[in-house]
């Protein structure tokens, strides 16, 4: 049986270990040029896909960059990140990267765009970086839609949102063909399907990680089965404190007036010299400025109203948790109604404390920093690099940067293939019906043959596949 298959090409600029790439080789289209500037990563691209991507993307002549179907480009996140600068287009590192993504579609004029990048760049400085981008894209004839999706609405156990941007040529009938993938709530996904059989090369906890778990395990033993767990995040270093959290912060008020308080877990401030005070509250607390945020005054307020209601039981452990740094001395559990047993879930290491979740999904894997890859609490070790892989649907990559914090790095920058084979199938649906009609009027030789769409500034190959 003849089966027909089209094939479309795509630059895949930010390449990183390939996301892109991945998701549209699956869907049969063809990479005629990546550009990534971390020569390490180039490496492991070159080994898997066979292409050597260019460097900084502000060095690469536009002559270097063939014409092409479709731009794919994960630019990069920090300077609109919650957790980076949020310096925009001030940003001196990667703030000028969206221009050259601009140049590239102005020159080359590809039918299509795919473009991910975080949430936030949708709320940055009020939602007018995003206004600002898209109004650029629509200079260049582009009519442009966005949505936020993550891994785990379509059964990958990945919680891992991200804004996903499509784009097509308004004068060749823009995008009003595509439909954005419908998440699949049918599927729960857990995040056993992605692990291996404890495998040799897992990295084991560390002793204090160890430890702490079993010191907040205690928490959990000593808490009253009629004691409802926090949904907010505990801050240990809240209970016994009593400093002023309304109206003017421990700052503007000085060292004099916050005397007659108490500080993190209830240390009384006047035992310390009026330099050493403010030092003594909770790093949270340590804020210039006049008045602490609503959120974080609620926080700590409720906070406070639970350990009053239960210091009885709190009060012999509390001793426990002050050996550890303050991140280990938070705790956030998202398993409410669950067994309270932290070794039956997923854990992870945040600067905002230990987070326990149900094994349904990972958390978002993060690239800045490997302490915070999930821990598989029942094996106790972390998520293996190939583990990962499979969370970002990059399984079928046969190399992964062989230093583990490099993969790490590298599989928390990337782009969830499966979710771009999803929106690249819509996208491209547009030129699958162009094929059908056109199929029939002429028949393709044997081997790759351009066809009369190409004359139209398309270049839609049709190959005999089968
Ligand atoms: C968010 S990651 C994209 C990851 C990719 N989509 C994937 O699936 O792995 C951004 C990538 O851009 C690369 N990068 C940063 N500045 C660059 C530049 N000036 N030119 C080319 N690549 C750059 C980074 O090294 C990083 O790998």
């Amino acid at each position: 049986m003849i089966k027909w298959a089209k094939r479309s090409t795509f630059v895949d600029l930010f390449a990183g270990l390939g996301g892109f790439h991945v998701g549209l080789a699956r869907l049969g289209h063809e990479c005629v040029f990546a550009s990534e500037i971390d020569p390490h990563l180039q490496a492991i691209y070159e080994k898997n896909f066979g292409i050597r991507p260019a460097g900084d993307i502000r060095r690469v002549g536009i002559n270097e960059i063939p014409p092409h179907d479709l731009l794919c480009a994960g630019f990069p996140c920090q300077p609109y990140s919650k957790a980076g600068s949020q310096r925009g287009a001030d940003c001196p590192k990667w703030g000028d990267l969206f221009e050259y993504v601009l140049r590239i579609i102005k020159a080359r004029r590809p039918r299509f765009i795919i473009l991910e990048n975080v949430p936030n760049l949708g709320k940055h400085k009020d939602g007018a970086t995003w206004t600002a981008m898209r109004s650029e894209l629509e200079r260049l004839d582009l009519d442009v839609d966005e949505r936020v999706l993550s891994p785990h609405q379509f059964g990958i156990p990945q919680i891992r949102e991200r804004m996903y941007i499509v784009g097509g040529r308004s004068r060749e009938g823009g995008i009003g063909h595509f439909s954005w993938p419908v998440p699949d709530r049918k599927d729960t996904p857990d995040v056993r399907t992605v692990l291996d059989k404890r495998p040799s090369e897992a990295r084991p906890l560390s002793n204090q990680v160890r430890r702490c778990l079993e010191v907040w395990q205690e928490f959990l033993d000593r808490s009253p089965r009629s004691v409802e767990l926090p949904s907010f995040p505990i801050w240990t270093m809240e209970f016994g404190a009593t400093y002023p959290i309304e109206g003017p912060t421990p700052f503007s008020l000085g060292p004099r007036r916050i005397m007659k308080y108490r500080g993190s877990h209830g240390v009384p401030l006047r035992e310390f010299a009026p330099d050493e005070r403010f030092l003594m509250l909770p790093s949270h607390a340590r804020q210039w400025g006049s008045e602490f945020p609503r959120w974080k005054i609620q926080f700590i307020r409720q906070n406070r109203e639970f350990y009053a209601r239960n210091r009885k039981w709190i009060d012999p452990w509390l001793p426990k948790i002050l050996e550890f740094p303050a991140s280990l001395q938070k705790f956030e559990w998202n398993c409410k109604g669950e067994e309270r047993d932290i070794w039956k879930y997923v854990v992870q290491i945040r600067a905002s404390g230990v987070r326990v979740k149900r094994p349904t999904t990972a958390p978002s894997l993060i690239a800045m920093t490997t302490t915070q890859v999930p821990i598989i609490a029942w094996e106790k070790r972390y998520m293996t690099p190939r583990e990962c892989s499979r969370l970002q649907s990059l399984e079928g990559l046969q190399h992964l940067p062989e230093v583990p914090t490099r993969a790490y790095k590298a599989l928390g920058n990337a782009v969830n293939s499966r979710i771009v084979s999803l929106i690249a199938g819509s996208l491209c649906q547009l030129e699958s019906s162009l094929d059908d009609s056109h199929r029939f009027e002429s028949e393709p030789s044997r081997n790759l043959q351009p066809n009369n769409w190409s004359q139209r500034g398309l270049q839609v190959h049709i190959y005999r596949v089968g």
